[in-house]
């Protein structure tokens, strides 16, 4: 069924996401007229405020987080916004919200950027004013859980009242051009696809590193460290669309019927295969930051770093390693994928005197948005003393490739797709809980050997353990 919002709700609308990023995404799609002409915009959240503070409250926002040349008029975005204070464990507020919203409208997107213990009310009050009916879709922002228990319980308390096909479960690094730029490269390609596969490719390499710490989310890092936070979520799902087989068309059912299969097909982890670390005080670029327990303020058990080494047990990877990185107070802010070729069957040209090194083909997703392919190729010259072969870089910066075309926050992409009814790039059901479903194996693991992260200096690349991880199997990370 066709669907397109003219209602929005934001709950959470006073908090951090919102401000960082759901509002001026609305803002930069109304700029550029994207926004359906009567789109209209209630934001709720505890705080008492009416209409005019919220929107003054979205004025410093916007004026903080998006910059001037994407704001457009911004008194035409500010007049679609609406506010309503709303306790969201209580019923009674939901029926007020109902009359600010105007009914559902043709259409009505609800986006939750709450609290997880604020669901189960969430989807209370909105069935008792309701709210719940056909033509409303809702979007839900992690965590969805914090393990595979709570996220089902989650997920069939949004199911008492949305049928799957209404439901949106953000991961926003589906919304990151880069990362759907991943499937173009893939499946708008001829020459990948015959070679992607174990007789190719050597391993695999997914890297996201931050140089931020803790932030102002000590309460929730705490709870969730980085295995939670980063892997089970954004790591599995580039994994996924590295290795899933091509789907049938570009839709949400075929996309997400072909990453589930790779979910479901992850090999349980032995606590060989994965590293945790926290942070201890050091330095980056130049600028000395606190360790993790400083910044927390008592001793946790946290990681704040994790490595591993997973398999995708089927036909096409069968064999394949797959190292996977992420944490906080590494040196650079960084999300690459590394696709690390084969060496060629044969080599005529090492008898004189040169060696050919595998290819290697670099997604760059952030902040360089590149596609770096090395290459051998010839130095120039004689050669009469044998061939000189170097290892050449083939790249594609995406902004210079694409020139005078802006790069959109993923939120935008997804907020639209959200009002638009597209679920394409959102998780379903059965994708979170086969994540998850992997993701508590490894925590058990943890658990029942005692494991404890080790530390590492604040600006290094984690624990010795994690490049122990990868030169056992005479594997360096990329770049280090
Ligand atoms: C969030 C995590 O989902 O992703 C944060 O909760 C993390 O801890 C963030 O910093 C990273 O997102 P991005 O888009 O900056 O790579």
């Amino acid at each position: 069924m066709p669907f397109t919002a003219d209602r929005l709700i934001l709950f959470g609308a006073t908090g951090d996401l919102a401000q960082r990023m759901l509002l001026p995404s609305l803002c930069a799609l109304d700029a550029d007229d994207l926004l359906p002409p009567e789109l209209r915009i209630v934001g709720t959240a505890r705080s008492e405020m009416n209409d005019q503070g919220f929107r003054n409250f979205a004025r410093e926002a916007l004026e903080t987080y998006l910059p001037a040349n994407r704001r457009g008029s911004m008194a035409d975005f500010l007049n679609r916004l609406h506010y309503q204070p709303l306790d969201a464990t209580t019923l009674e507020g939901y029926e007020e919200l109902a009359r600010k919203v105007d009914g559902a409208g043709k259409g009505l997107a609800i986006f939750l950027s709450t609290a997880p213990s604020l669901f189960e009310p969430t989807i209370a009050g909105l069935a008792h004013a309701g709210l719940t009916g056909d033509n409303v879709r809702i979007g839900l922002e992690k965590p969805l859980g914090t393990d595979l228990a709570s996220s089902k319980e989650i997920n069939d308390a949004v199911a008492s009242a949305f049928d799957e096909s209404r439901i949106f479960r953000i991961d926003h690094y589906l919304g990151k051009e880069t990362v759907q730029n991943l499937l173009a490269l893939r499946f708008a390609n001829i020459m990948f696809e015959p070679i992607w596969n174990a007789n190719y490719i050597e391993h695999v390499q997914i890297t996201v590193g931050e140089t931020v710490g803790l932030e102002s989310r000590v309460a929730y890092y705490d709870d969730s460290g980085a295995l939670r936070d980063m892997v089970q979520n954004h790591m599995l799902q580039l994994l996924a669309l590295v290795c899933m087989e091509p789907p049938t068309s570009f839709e949400a059912t075929a996309v997400r019927d072909e990453k589930v299969k790779v979910l479901r097909a992850l090999r349980p982890l032995t606590n060989a295969d994965s590293v945790t670390g926290q942070y201890r005080a050091g330095a980056i670029g130049g600028t000395a930051v606190p360790g993790y327990d400083e910044e927390l303020g008592k001793q946790s058990n946290t990681e704040t770093f994790v490595a591993l080494k997973a398999h995708v047990d089927n036909w096409r990877w069968n064999g394949v390693p797959f190292y996977m990185r992420t944490g906080k107070r590494l040196p650079e802010r960084v999300t690459e994928i590394v696709v690390q070729f084969r060496c060629i069957p044969f080599s005529i040209f090492d008898g004189r005197g040169a060696t050919t090194k595998p290819n290697r083909l670099v997604i760059g997703i952030q902040p360089k948005e590149n596609i770096q392919l090395s290459l051998m190729a010839k130095l120039p010259g004689l050669d009469r003393e044998g061939i000189r072969l170097r290892q050449v870089p083939l790249d594609i910066a995406m902004p210079d490739a694409f020139t005078g075309v802006h790069r959109r926050i993923a939120y935008e992409r997804l907020l639209l797709d959200l009002i638009e009814g597209d679920q394409t790039l959102f998780v379903r059901r059965d994708e979170i809980e086969a994540q998850w479903e992997w993701i508590d194996a490894i925590r058990a693991n943890w658990v029942e050997n005692g494991a404890t992260p080790k530390t590492y200096t604040a600006g290094s690349w984690g624990p010795t353990a994690a490049i122990a991880l990868t030169e056992r199997d005479g594997v360096s990370w990329h770049d280090e």
